[in-house]
């Protein structure tokens, strides 16, 4: 007789503790804990356990086939396309656009010949076949179902076999072998784990759609990530059309790639150029704007970033980043105090990339210091100029990876000089003025 035990499960984070708290230690979210049963394992388990095969390490030479979708910006954070027989997790806030994005892929996947299905638990299919409609996809020829028992859907894929089946969400799953509400941790890790191997088992690649949600009620798509092939959270904010979908994790390509799209009234459209679209609001010669020559994954892409710095009433002033880490930014400032003499105590500062984008690169760091500068002493930059180049403790430039790619980019689009960190072996080539600096005094000492 197998021992019943139960372990508490934080539904934000999946971080597993002994006893019930209201908040979670491990993430600090509140209300997110709660019961579920442990399975056994060890020696007891194995009891009456299956011998399984084991098989040589030497592959059988088949070579990966992807699938291409016509959506090139789908295929780039893919790693060039569908893998047979992976799971892929696709996260996002609701109402960012998922279903969409999925059910445009999914028609696309179709008439490119591959068998495709739709299952969704979310709406009713005849919510979902309006919205073919609307989107012009109804002719696609893709199959679709509403349903949420998980053992009848495993039971269908396994028996049908599609190419790519699609699974919208995953929060909505329901099994019967588990006597917890649907959306709660176990549910969710029990429909991600029946799928995935099933998508081992049969070679059906299935992608998955999870709700990153807020309230800790509804496990969110980090308790399943390490199940998956590959990760994508699709990102946008609210007001703003554009969204990106970032790959977070790729077993079969790059992370940290990205895809841009734009949602308009006819579904999400493709941004095969980014940097226009993250330049395409800005102004000519704004203190405290500054054009960041980035990479996103293996493209460069411009983006503006934009500082205001205020004086402020405040006896602990504001701080606000917007698409950057806010201990990146305290580190910016605290290294203009120390080794430039540029205090902001006494001053907001506010700090937002410009379109919605979140950068994650060391590089933006001379970016932002030149933003910040330019917002402090109210002096613009050259419209015409980008900077790229990380900051160290000691006040010191370091060079960056791929410069020569963001400054041929900026070329591309009408820049004609880049300020930049000394000790870049490349960049001789190139028609661009280029301006290095070993300090970030002595960079703004020269531009400011
Ligand atoms: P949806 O794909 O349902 O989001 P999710 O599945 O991530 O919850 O997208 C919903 C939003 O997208 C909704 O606010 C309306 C908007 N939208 C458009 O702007 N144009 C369109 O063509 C479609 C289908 C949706
Ligand atoms: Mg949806």
């Amino acid at each position: 007789m197998a021992k019943s035990s139960t372990q508490f499960t934080c539904a934000e984070c999946g971080a597993v503790h002994k006893k019930w708290a209201g908040r979670c230690d491990a993430c600090g979210a509140w209300n997110t804990i709660s019961e579920e049963q442990v399975l056994e394992t060890g020696p007891r388990a194995a009891a009456g356990g299956r011998r399984i095969a084991l098989g040589p390490l030497a592959a059988d030479d088949k070579p990966l086939i992807r699938r291409e979708s016509g959506i090139a910006e789908l295929n780039r954070v893919l790693g060039g396309g569908l893998v047979p027989g992976s799971a892929i997790l696709v996260g996002g806030d609701p109402g960012i656009g998922k279903s969409t994005l999925l059910l445009q892929a999914a028609a696309d996947f179709a008439r490119g010949g591959a068998n495709v299905v739709y299952i969704t638990g979310e709406e009713a299919a005849a919510q979902v076949r309006m919205r073919a409609d609307r989107l012009g996809l109804s002719q696609a020829p893709m199959r679709l179902a509403a349903e949420t028992a998980l053992r009848d859907i495993v039971a269908t894929l396994d028996k049908e076999r599609p190419d790519l089946a699609i699974i919208d969400s995953i929060q909505t799953m329901w099994s019967d072998q588990i006597g917890a509400a649907p959306g709660s941790v176990s549910q969710v890790r029990a429909a991600a784990h029946d799928l995935t191997s099933l998508a081992k088992r049969r070679g059906v690649s299935v992608m998955l759609v999870g709700h990153v949600t807020k309230d800790g009620q509804i496990a969110g798509p980090r308790v399943v990530e390490h199940m998956v092939d590959t990760v994508l959270y699709f990102e946008g904010e609210r007001g703003h059309q554009f969204r990106i979908l970032r790959a977070v994790k790729n077993r079969f390509g790059p992370a940290d790639e990205i895809g841009v799209f734009e949602m308009t009234g006819g579904g999400l459209s493709e941004v095969a150029n980014p940097s226009a679209l993250f330049l395409g609001e800005r102004e000519n010669r704004t203190p405290g704007a500054v054009v960041f020559a980035g990479i996103e994954g293996t493209r460069p892409v411009l983006v503006e970033i934009q500082a205001l710095v205020a004086s402020s009433p405040l006896a602990t002033p504001r701080r606000s980043v917007v698409g950057w880490d806010g201990a990146r930014l305290a580190m910016i400032l605290a290294v203009l105090e120390a080794r430039c003499g540029l205090a902001f105590a006494g001053h907001d500062v506010y700090l937002n990339v410009a379109g919605g984008l979140r950068i994650g690169e060391p590089a933006a760091d001379l970016a932002v210091a030149a933003a910040l500068v330019s917002a402090r002493q109210d002096i613009a930059l050259p419209p015409d100029a980008a900077v790229f180049g990380e900051i160290s403790l000691s006040g010191g430039l370091r060079p960056v990876a791929q410069a020569d790619a963001r400054v041929r980019e900026a070329q591309k689009l009408g820049f004609t000089r880049a300020y930049v960190p000394n000790g870049l072996k490349s960049l001789d080539n190139t028609d661009m003025q280029i301006a290095r600096f070993d300090t970030l005094r002595g960079f703004i000492d020269g531009i400011f």
